[in-house]
C-alpha cells in the first residue's frame, strides 16, 4: 500500500486590473451576460465568456427551469454552444461570473462538477488546456491553468 498526492495549481489575482488585459474583456463578456441569466428560481447568476482560436467568443449564462434538474449551468450552456458552432475551434480560455440576487459573492465560484466533466470533454478532444479564470461578483479572481487542476483524476475517453 503507498499514499499518492495529486498536485494542482491555482493563480490567485487580487482584482480584475491584475488580470491580462485580454482576460479582463474576457471577464466584462461573461459579467454582461450573467445579468442576462434566466435565473428566477435560484436568484443566482452565472455568465461564462469562451474564447476560440479563431478570436470569437462565445457566451452563454444559466437557464433554469420550474422543473429544477431540467435547468442547465452557464458554463455547459456556453460550452456547448461553441461545441455546436464553431466544432473544430480549439477553446483557448473561459472565464465565468456569478452574481447572487440575495448577498454580495465575494469569492471565486468555481464550476460545478458537472461543468468540470463537460469542460474536460473538450479538453480532450481539441488535445490543448484551456485555462479557466472563475470570480464572484466581486473579490479575488482563481485561474486553473487547465481543468485537470479542478479536476484530478477525470474520467475520460482514454478509461473507455
Ligand atoms: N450554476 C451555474 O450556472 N454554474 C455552476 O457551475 C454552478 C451553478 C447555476 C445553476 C443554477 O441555475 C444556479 O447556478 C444555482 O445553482
Amino acid at each position: 500500500m503507498k499514499k499518492i498526492k495529486i498536485f494542482s495549481e491555482i493563480t490567485v489575482y487580487d482584482e480584475i486590473a491584475e488580470l491580462p488585459e485580454n482576460i479582463q474583456t474576457l471577464m466584462a463578456q461573461a459579467v454582461a451576460i450573467r445579468e442576462m441569466a434566466y435565473a428566477p428560481y435560484s436568484h443566482f447568476r452565472v455568465g461564462a465568456a469562451l474564447m476560440l482560436e479563431n478570436g470569437i467568443v462565445v457566451t452563454g449564462n444559466n437557464q433554469e427551469n420550474a422543473a429544477y434538474p431540467s435547468g442547465m449551468c452557464a458554463e455547459r450552456v456556453a460550452i456547448w454552444a461553441a461545441g455546436s458552432q464553431y466544432p473544430d475551434q480549439k477553446i483557448l480560455q473561459i472565464a465565468i461570473s456569478a452574481r447572487s440576487e440575495n448577498h454580495l459573492l465575494n469569492q471565486p465560484i468555481p464550476p460545478c462538477g458537472a461543468c468540470r466533466q463537460a469542460i474536460a470533454e473538450y479538453e480532450v478532444k481539441q488535445d490543448k488546456d484551456i485555462e479557466i479564470y472563475f470570480m464572484g461578483e466581486v473579490g479575488k479572481i482563481y485561474k486553473s491553468a487547465s481543468l485537470h487542476d479542478l479536476l484530478p483524476l477525470v474520467f475520460d475517453s482514454s478509461n473507455l
